[in-house]
């Protein structure tokens, strides 16, 4: 093996596999499958580096969404089973009212690290308010033009082990895109001015990931006759561990990340970008918090809601080169980033109700061994014929392995 491949990244696709398939002692078939690059053929290796193939997930359909009083159905992308079933069940538990979303307008913060700067730098960049907006909005008309580009300043200051670091912030209106680019070209493009106005030297100019002044919100209401009084309790006892309990806290909030990141991977989105928001945001309060909240209503009923960093994009990056993102973008039938920002925020809130139910009920493992069944049963090489079979005896004989699955394939092709 050497992992000195100089030149690799100048090769056609086809040479890479080949080059991947002699070093790694794959098969020809799995040289075939790696360059079955589905609808992604001739995209990927434009999209990123390197490219030997694609991975592919399943793509599912959330039905039951009611938002703001419109029927939505969310395309989500996610390899875990129970999740797009959990989301589906969490909004028809949730109807006909459903829920009700809105969100903050689409501010980034674009983030120039100053340091070795001279007396008075705070004051002398927000003098130069008017100066800055002038110059960055520059660099793109366009996004001005639809009402966004730098909307306001921050200056803070800190004292580090290296000195003292001045970091200013561009607050800038990124409209329907997820923001990276035109933040990061304004942070780029002002920090000459600023080192000059400073008597500094900037050193990192990038947007940052705890978007505070974009999040999405969402609230719904679970009747008691519905849910019942009980398993109402259950939630907000579960709800309570989640509050107090940091290690309960990371899974809570992971369980609400399975129906937001599901969303964003589904619309070409940066899922990434909204992990890192979604826990820095359960974190501001200096202490690590859950993303939702849970209490209930004077007639009884659960009100869940969740408030958390959005930094999704409709226009732009791979929402636009993926076709599959294309495609759940007309299915979501978004018009704006916000939009979309909402109906993650939901169904993140949904995914985590359904978790805490299924978990307060009957434990989340019943529901989700099911699925569990099926994957093992593919993976034992059931075919699409023989998969409910082995699924069924497996849940009926309370024994789902991957020994188990075999056999009962064997016993199933021997007696037919
Ligand atoms: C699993 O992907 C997510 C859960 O662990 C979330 C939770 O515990 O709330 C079920």
């Amino acid at each position: 093996m050497n992992s000195d491949l100089s030149g690799f990244y100048k090769l056609p696709v086809e040479e890479r596999v080949s080059i991947i398939k002699n070093q790694c002692n794959l098969t020809d078939s799995e040289a075939e499958t790696l360059k079955d690059t589905g609808c992604l053929e001739k995209l990927a290796d434009m999209m990123i580096e390197n490219v030997i193939g694609t991975v592919e997930l399943p793509l599912g359909i959330a039905t039951n969404f009611t938002i703001n009083n419109k029927d939505i159905l969310v395309p989500m992308a996610i390899e875990e089973p129970s999740v797009v079933a959990a989301a589906s069940h969490a909004a028809k538990l949730a109807r006909p009212e459903g829920f009700t979303a809105s969100s903050d307008k689409p501010i980034m913060i674009g983030q120039i690290q100053l340091m070795d700067t001279k007396d008075n730098a705070k004051q002398k960049i927000l003098k130069e308010k008017g100066q800055i907006e002038r110059l960055v909005n520059k660099k793109d008309s366009t996004l001005v033009k639809l009402g966004g580009g730098l909307k306001d300043l921050e200056v803070n200051e800190y004292d580090s082990d290296r000195g003292r670091i001045v970091v200013v912030h561009l607050l800038v209106n990124v409209q329907d895109a997820m923001g990276a680019n035109a933040v990061n070209t304004m942070c780029e493009c002002i920090a000459p001015f600023l080192e000059e106005l400073t008597g500094g030297r900037s050193v990192l100019k990038i947007i940052s990931n705890l978007a505070i002044y974009r999040l999405a919100k969402a609230e719904v209401i679970w009747k008691k006759e519905v849910l019942g009084e009980d398993v109402i309790e259950g939630i907000l006892d579960a709800y309570e561990m989640a509050r107090v309990d940091k290690f309960r806290c990371a899974t809570h909030n992971k369980g609400i990340m399975n129906g937001v990141d599901a969303v964003m991977i589904a619309t070409g989105n940066d899922f990434r970008a909204a992990e890192a928001g979604a826990h820095a945001y359960a974190a501001t309060a200096g202490r690590y918090g859950p993303l939702t909240h849970y209490r209930k209503n004077e007639s009884g009923d659960l009100v869940g809601s969740i408030e958390m960093p959005m930094v999704a994009g409709i226009v732009g990056g791979a929402t636009k080169t993926n076709p599959i993102a294309r495609i759940t973008l007309k299915i979501l039938g978004v018009k704006h980033a916000s939009e979309l920002g909402e109906i993650a925020a939901c169904v993140g809130l949904a995914n985590n109700f359904a978790a805490m139910r299924a978990m307060a009920k009957e434990g989340i493992q019943a529901g989700h061994m099911k699925l569990h069944a099926s994957n093992l049963a593919m993976t034992a090489g059931a075919t699409p014929d023989e998969v409910p079979k082995v699924t069924k005896l497996m849940i009926q004989e309370g024994q789902i392995t991957n020994a188990r699955a075999k056999e009962i394939l064997e016993e199933l092709r021997r007696r037919y």
